[in-house]
């Protein structure tokens, strides 16, 4: 046997170490509001200042402004009386909250939808030459749901003449009644169709998607239905949305649409399938009968993309729970978060078309590199200790055809364990010794896998902790799996164990501060 030589790549004095991470936390308290200083609370993840948050609603972009809007009840940490919260941004990162937009109103409930800007007012919501911003969502009546009845959701629309800070309801909602009492109708994705000039809606009833067209906003025509053959079908489906993408290296253009469903995700409960296609503008057509997953974690749901975004791009936002435990997680005066606004690129090779998803661009302006990494390495490991990992993103590069084990772990010994298995083809995330787990049965059900292609090639692989979330992000976000995570204390350490072959290379720290303001 070799012997065992110890290969000290880099090792930083921990004692200048300490003083970066102090420096780093006092900025972080100067700007972070007392609220957003509990346990678990993210600091650079949207959160609702207070009480319940879900799905991610009217993401639109107007005028240097990403809005966005969320199922949310002031009154409690759990799911009740949905209205729309608000919040606005101009990267995407740093988040302004606003007051509610939305309260339900004698027709229910306001549920999950979209939001358009009416930029030629063909709505004629728009008076003295300004432009609405109309939004679409649904209406759920909770008295038809008690009473056993099928048609008590149905869909509204209101508009904003002041950028979305304040909503007017159409004075004749619904504009689409649930005459054939379908049970789930609803989460409509509203969009322009420039090829045709008209808007398409797509909404989901039950185990099928919908579409429909119009030219006012108000008045609606079914045109067809996707889906009741086609995908996953463990559970109800929710959150569609459609849209155009680029296929990069391609002339080609395909459209994507994404359904979340619940339950039936790979891992358990509730997750988020995708189809490419075609739409001719009244059908869709899949290339394939089976449905991807935009992500293999347990914490990825209703996630839908936002109009009207600059420079084309695609960027989309996932509630950061999954419904099997969302209303029992170990916080108490807020609940839940987003995952990082994503941008959505589609590719193709000899297995098919597939989406990329990273991070957006401007995420890269708050991490504040590390410019001496405080690691130790050996031949078939490398530890980096930090006070600060608990926000951090680590990039490095691996070889997909070899093994690896990655592990984050606080001094208390709780840990999250993922792994690169190649020869099963799989990588795997546990979760079960990473903090607290005991507040729901089905937090830990199995180790998590996702499938890959274990190619020999080198490939970057990005992990973003934000004290209760681990993003991954392997072989330029092919292979995503977004997990929520509880550690009693902040993890301090981050090990690879790896082949003498294939140790991981170009490896870069960063650090990331609270973006919240007091
Ligand atoms: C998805 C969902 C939607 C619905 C909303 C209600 O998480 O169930 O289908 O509109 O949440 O809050």
């Amino acid at each position: 046997m070799k012997t065992h030589t110890l290969l000290i790549i880099c090792y930083l004095f921990l004692g200048c170490q300490n003083q970066t991470d102090t420096n780093a936390t006092k900025q972080a308290e100067e700007k972070t509001p007392a609220t957003y200083q509990e346990p678990f609370r993210p600091q650079f993840h949207f959160s609702p200042k207070s009480q319940w948050m879900n799905d991610p609603n009217g993401l639109v972009y107007e005028n240097g402004t990403y809005h966005l809007f969320y199922q949310y009840y002031p009154e409690d940490t759990v799911w009740g009386p949905m209205h729309w919260g608000h919040a606005s941004s101009e990267d995407l990162i740093s988040w302004k909250h606003h007051p509610i937009a939305l309260y339900p109103d004698e027709h229910g409930y306001i549920f999950s939808g979209s939001a358009v800007i009416d930029s030629e007012n063909s709505s004629g919501f728009g008076k003295n030459g300004s432009t609405p911003i109309v939004a679409v969502f649904t209406y759920h009546q909770m008295e038809g749901e008690k009473a056993g009845r099928n048609d008590f959701q149905t869909q509204g629309i209101a508009y904003s003449l002041d950028h979305g800070m304040s909503w007017v309801k159409y004075e004749n909602n619904p504009v689409i009644s649930n005459a054939t009492a379908i049970r789930d109708f609803r989460d409509p994705k509203v969009f322009w169709h420039e090829e045709d000039s008209q808007w398409v809606m797509v909404l989901v009833a039950g185990d099928h998607t919908k579409f429909y067209k119009s030219y006012n906003l108000k008045e609606w025509e079914w045109m067809s239905d996707f889906g009741k053959t086609q995908g996953a079908h463990g559970g109800v489906w929710e959150c569609p949305d459609l849209f155009k993408l680029p296929v990069q290296g391609t002339d080609l253009e395909k459209w994507v649409l994404l359904v979340s469903v619940n339950p039936g995700a790979p891992n358990g409960g509730s997750g988020t399938q995708y189809f490419v296609g075609d739409f001719d503008g009244s059908t869709f057509t899949a290339d394939s009968e089976t449905s991807n997953w935009i992500d293999y974690g347990r914490d990825n749901y209703a996630g839908v993309t936002y109009n009207n975004a600059p420079d084309d791009q695609r960027i989309f936002i996932g509630w950061m729970s999954n419904w099997d435990y969302a209303q029992t997680t170990p916080t108490k005066s807020w609940r839940s978060a987003m995952t990082l606004p994503r941008a959505l690129s589609l590719h193709q090779d000899t297995t098919g078309y597939f989406l990329r998803m990273n991070p957006v661009a401007s995420f890269q302006n708050y991490i504040e590199m590390n410019d001496t990494i405080p690691m130790r390495a050996t031949q078939d490991r490398l530890e980096i200790s930090m006070e600060t990992l608990g926000q951090t993103a680590i990039q490095l590069e691996i070889n997909l055809s070899e093994e690896y084990t990655f592990t984050y772990q606080n001094e208390k010994g709780e840990a999250v364990v993922f792994k690169l298995l190649p020869k099963q083809q799989i990588m795997t995330f546990d979760r079960s010794h990473s903090g607290r787990t005991d507040f729901n049965d089905s937090f830990v059900k199995n180790e998590q896998i996702m499938p890959y292609k274990a190619e020999n090639r080198w490939v970057k692989a990005q992990f973003i902790v934000d004290r209760s979330s681990l993003e991954l992000f392997i072989h330029d976000g092919r292979y995503v799996m977004t997990n929520l995570l509880f550690p009693t204390e902040t993890y301090t350490e981050f090990t690879v164990t790896h082949t003498t072959a294939a140790p991981p290379k170009n490896i870069s720290v960063g650090s990331i501060p609270a973006i919240w303001m007091p």
